[in-house]
């Protein structure tokens, strides 16, 4: 094989397979996961039966809040943890590996170690909690429930969801937010008795639907499984849906969602248009000012989104006025393209503002649609499996995970096959996604049929994404005049997590149709 040049042996199989696979769909007259066996296409090697501790390296937090953290750990159960350097705050459970308590008091960098260990070995993991004032050090990780519930969410299928995240093993892997998302409130209007009443009590405290008897219930369900809760609301009188919003009540909602428990909110901009007196810069940021200037005050670390796609270049302030993320975009799910998948154009615009993002701020190109899903046009509908073949689910993590993303599923959690789980659980590409750098991948290339991410990570590699948006299987080289790069390098396939060669002067690579391949160029 050339110096600086590679072609690995998988392809040549991933492109018959791929023939196969069209086949099946169209024999099936469907959509593909679910409808064919996708084991072929996996890419993610099973993990090991020793203990791996995954997640970020490190951890924000105020001090003196309330905390909980289930140490994200791969292995055969099971697996008993243990950690040094724990503040006398914190509480470890040896058998569940939830760490929970207080923060310290005091703000610093509490450094820990990590432990796990079972009958196959064990692993040790440097673990930092900075109690400061920047949450989300890296980007949140997760679940939604829009795109699979819309509004008919309930109590029951939020419990479900958390207990989904545990046994599927997502929660091994990282994901810890289960996020409300609309329809929680009472519906004025609304001719369904589930969603009518009194919108508000008569201290003027928000009130959920008959669908959520107890939302302090809840997150405590949410909690006791080491996971953390969202919620939404928006500025206006009225949510996206139609439901209740916080309109004059922001303070009164951000301190009721403390009490009840939550950890995120996702603030949704929607009919405070009908109040916000104009367009201009000092309008965008307004309501966002004011609810980025109650929710540290609270006796909660609450994880602030921004969802007001994009407006007023949201990237240059989202920051400044607390956001932790904000989307930059429509929502993915109502995104039309006529020749390439929704996620591609939403992913190259959020793509364009590397420089916005860092621990504490991030760019939120909005959820991952995979699995079985919902249809945003036609919210009524039964969600059903995803249309994007499988090369184009690895394509839409991999951008997400260079982009430095939040994480966040919105399929169902009640049907996770092992294909959907292939892709969202792969702990390499997570860990590129979760670098403390926090740097978002800059475009290296951006043509009609090839697309080139390239992010610097904090252990001096770089992780490539060489995306083929053509429509056929192409040969694609970057060189290293294109990466910033000088000399040798160890190529890392991140989805197969194995070394495929050297390279010295460029990066050539076959990629399936919508397909990816993503490496981590080592120095040595
Ligand atoms: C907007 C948001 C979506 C979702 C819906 C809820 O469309 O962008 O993410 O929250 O509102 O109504």
């Amino acid at each position: 094989m050339p110096r600086g040049s590679f072609a690995p042996a998988y392809l040549k199989d991933r492109l018959m397979h791929s023939a196969a696979l069209i086949a099946v769909s169209l024999m099936m007259g469907t959509g593909l996961a679910g409808a064919a066996d996708l084991s072929a296409f996996m890419l993610t090697p099973k993990p090991g039966r020793a203990p791996r501790i995954n997640g970020p390296g490190a951890y924000g937090a105020r001090p003196g809040r309330p905390f909980v953290y289930r140490i994200p750990c791969t292995g055969a159960r099971p697996i008993r943890f243990s950690a040094k350097g724990l503040p006398a705050t914190l509480h470890l459970d040896g058998n569940t590996g939830i760490l929970s308590g207080k923060t310290p008091d005091k703000a610093g960098e509490y450094k820990l170690e990590l432990r796990a260990a079972n009958q196959q070995g064990k692993a040790v993991r440097q673990f930092k909690l900075v109690v400061g004032d920047t949450l989300a050090l890296t980007p949140p990780m997760g679940w939604n429930d829009w795109y699979t519930h819309y509004d008919h969410v309930t109590d029951k299928l939020v419990r479900q969801a958390a207990d989904a995240m545990i046994a599927s093993g997502m929660a091994d892997y990282g994901y810890q937010y289960v996020n409300i998302d609309d329809c929680w409130m009472v519906k004025p209007g609304s001719d369904n008795p589930e969603l009518q009443g009194e919108a508000r009590d008569a201290d003027g405290a928000i009130r959920p639907n008959r669908r959520f008897p107890d939302m302090a219930a809840l997150t405590a369900y949410i909690h006791a499984r080491g996971l953390k809760a969202g919620v939404y609301t928006g500025p206006g009188p009225r949510t996206c849906a139609e439901f209740t919003g916080s309109y004059r009540h922001e303070e009164i909602d951000a301190r009721t969602f403390a009490k009840w428990g939550f950890d995120f909110l996702k603030y949704d901009w929607c009919s405070y248009t009908e109040v916000a007196g104009g367009k201009t810069l000092a309008d965008y940021k307004r309501p966002y000012e004011l609810m980025g200037g109650i929710l540290p005050k609270l006796e909660r670390d609450i994880v602030f989104n921004l969802c007001q796609y994009g407006m007023g270049d949201v990237w240059n302030w989202g920051g400044e006025v607390g956001g932790h993320s904000w989307r930059t975009t429509g929502d993915l799910g109502l995104e039309k393209d006529t020749r390439l998948p929704g996620f591609y154009s939403i992913g190259f615009k959020n793509a364009a503002h590397p420089e916005a993002a860092r621990p504490g701020r991030w760019n939120d190109p909005d959820y991952i649609l995979i699995g079985s899903v919902g249809n945003a046009f036609n919210i009524q509908a039964a969600p059903s499996p995803t249309v994007l073949v499988p090369d184009e689910q690895y394509s839409y993590m991999s951008m997400w995970a260079l982009m430095a993303s939040p994480l966040i599923f919105s399929g169902d959690m009640n049907y996770l096959d092992e294909f959907t789980l292939n892709v969202l659980c792969n702990s390499e590409v997570i860990e590129v996604d979760q670098d403390l750098l926090g740097k978002q991948a800059r475009i290296v290339r951006h043509t009609e049929s090839e697309f080139v991410l390239a992010k610097a990570m904090e252990d001096g590699s770089l992780a490539v994404g060489v995306f083929n948006t053509g429509d056929k299987p192409a040969r694609i080289q970057v060189t290293w005049d294109e990466l910033g790069l000088d000399g040798q390098r160890r190529v890392h396939d991140v989805w197969r997590q194995k070394d495929i060669g050297h390279a010295s002067d460029l990066l050539s690579v076959e990629v399936n149709r919508h397909g990816v391949t993503m490496v981590r160029l080592f120095p040595n």
